[in-house]
């Protein structure tokens, strides 16, 4: 058996097309059924649905053999128990520091930062030297800036249009953000035959595109 492990939504949709490619497709469809677990053209091939911050734990603990994740979610996840073999160079994003359009006055002493990458946060204002208050949030990041719950956000931006539209405008750059394809480390030895092949036949839809 191969598990594979997948959020809804847009990592689901682009990535559909790249399983294609590996001949892995599903037979259910997630938006239209309740199931976790969805099966595919092989008895042997299920798809895991859940949420992308839980996917590279799915697959640290071997409950998945393969997953696709946000580089977000893997960084502030730390990579344990993983091999990140594929780039699939969709969901493309930045992750970005983001403040108001029109600065206020610091809340406090130190620079108070909202965000759902906690991790990702200290790591980026450690290495600027600079001594931050965590704020740890689970979505609608942008709200905090405007309600002065915190000076800054750090978040995934695309187009800018959600920061415009709260009146927040991105700052600083932290990383280039795509989804990666990732592998439990046990797996890779024990299925090596079955999941080389899955990664090679993916690999090379994403070189065509
Ligand atoms: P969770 O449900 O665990 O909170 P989420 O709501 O962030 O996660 P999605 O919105 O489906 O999940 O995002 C999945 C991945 O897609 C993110 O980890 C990120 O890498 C990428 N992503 C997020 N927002 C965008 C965007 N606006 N444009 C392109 N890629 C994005
Ligand atoms: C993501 C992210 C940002 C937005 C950035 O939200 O959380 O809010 O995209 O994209 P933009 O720069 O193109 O506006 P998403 O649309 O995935 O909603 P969700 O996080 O609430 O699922």
């Amino acid at each position: 058996m191969i598990t594979i492990a997948l959020s809804k939504g847009r990592i689901y949709k682009e990535t559909l097309p790249l399983l294609s490619a590996a001949n892995i497709v599903p037979t259910d469809d997630p938006d239209k059924s309740r199931k976790l677990i969805l099966d595919t053209n092989h008895d042997d091939v299920k798809l895991l649905i859940i949420r992308a911050t839980d996917v590279p734990t799915y697959v640290q603990f071997g409950a998945a053999d393969i997953g696709v994740a946000g580089k977000d979610v893997l960084l502030e996840h730390g990579g344990e128990g993983l091999y990140e073999p594929l780039d699939l160079k969709i969901a493309k994003c930045k992750l970005m520091t983001a403040g108001l359009i029109d600065p206020k006055p610091r809340i406090s002493g130190r620079l108070r930062v909202a965000t759902k990458f906690t991790n990702v946060a200290k790591r980026y204002f450690e290495s600027r030297g600079e001594q931050i208050e965590l704020i740890k949030l689970y979505g609608s990041m942008e709200l905090g800036p405007i309600v002065g719950l915190s000076d800054l956000i750090v978040d995934v931006v695309d187009t800018g249009n959600t920061l415009k539209a709260n009146g927040l405008k991105p700052v600083d750059h932290i990383a280039d953000i795509s989804s990666r394809l990732v592998v439990n480390k046990a797996s890779m030895k024990m299925k090596h035959e079955k999941i080389s092949a899955i990664i090679e036949q993916i690999g090379k839809a994403v070189n065509n595109e």
